[in-house]
């Protein structure tokens, strides 16, 4: 069996999220966002077990759906995509988001459209959760916005899923292209998110000034879109 070719299989990408009973917010980026019928509209999502958005939503019965646009960076994804709620607030001040007829909040930064919904029914499929929700509403965000697309996430923005996305599959991070680079020189790449340090550029808001081989980062640095250490990193 060849998984690679499940990367054939077209998603869009969305921020899916909700709110706790105290009305604590959270969300996180979702493949799995899908209509299901028509009369009434219904859609249904997954989410994984030990995501904090899947605690929401069972608790509160309500979720939110932003579509994202294709016109975003890797360090956008970081926080919604590779951290959870359990350990950092993600919808703080400078995140734009309204509360929405629900209840749930509906992320308006990089976003086209959205839905939100009332929970029906719940199914456990083992490590995820499915959510079947009724529309209660929508709209669009940013209508000429294009929406963000897995295949472009993948091949253009070169970002990869963690362990939670339901597409999970081990990564061989991409291979080293072109001559061998000098010394000093050598690009890495992070192998949880798909970043990739390199030296000319630095990481300015992590504290490393352009120019520092990835050597001499001190260890202690951090992977400004996922958060895990130099040990994840290879040389590409
Ligand atoms: C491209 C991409 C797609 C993802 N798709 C899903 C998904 O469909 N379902 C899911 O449970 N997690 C998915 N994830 C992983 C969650 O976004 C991630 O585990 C997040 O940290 C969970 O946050 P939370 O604990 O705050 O809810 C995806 C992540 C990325 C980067």
């Amino acid at each position: 069996m060849n998984i690679e070719s499940f990367f054939k299989i077209t998603y869009g990408l969305y921020i899916l999220s909700s709110r706790n009973k105290e009305g604590k917010l959270n969300g996180h980026v979702s493949n799995t966002v899908l209509q299901v019928t028509s009369k009434p509209v219904k859609f249904l999502v997954a989410s994984h077990k030990d995501n904090l958005t899947s605690d929401y939503i069972k608790e509160s019965g309500v979720f939110a759906v932003s579509v994202i646009q294709q016109d975003i960076d890797l360090e956008f994804m970081g926080p919604w995509g590779f951290k959870s709620g359990k350990e950092t607030d993600k919808f703080t001040e400078g995140v734009s988001y309204r509360i929405g007829k629900t209840g749930a909040p509906i992320l308006l930064d990089k976003a086209v459209a959205f839905l939100e919904c009332k929970l029906l029914d719940t199914h456990d499929v083992g490590s995820h959760l499915l959510f079947i929700g009724e529309v209660v509403d929508a709209d669009f965000i940013q209508e000429d916005m294009q929406p963000l697309t897995y295949s472009y996430y993948r091949n253009v923005i070169k970002g990869i899923s963690p362990e939670h996305s339901p597409t999970y599959i081990e990564e061989k991070v991409s291979e080293a292209k072109g001559d061998s680079p000098t010394e000093g020189h050598q690009k890495y790449q992070c192998t949880v998110c798909g970043f990739i340090y390199d030296p000319e550029e630095g990481d300015p808001d992590g504290g490393i000034a352009p120019g520092t081989p990835f050597e001499d980062i001190p260890d202690d640095w951090m992977c400004p879109v996922c958060g895990v250490t130099k040990s994840d990193f290879v040389p590409i």
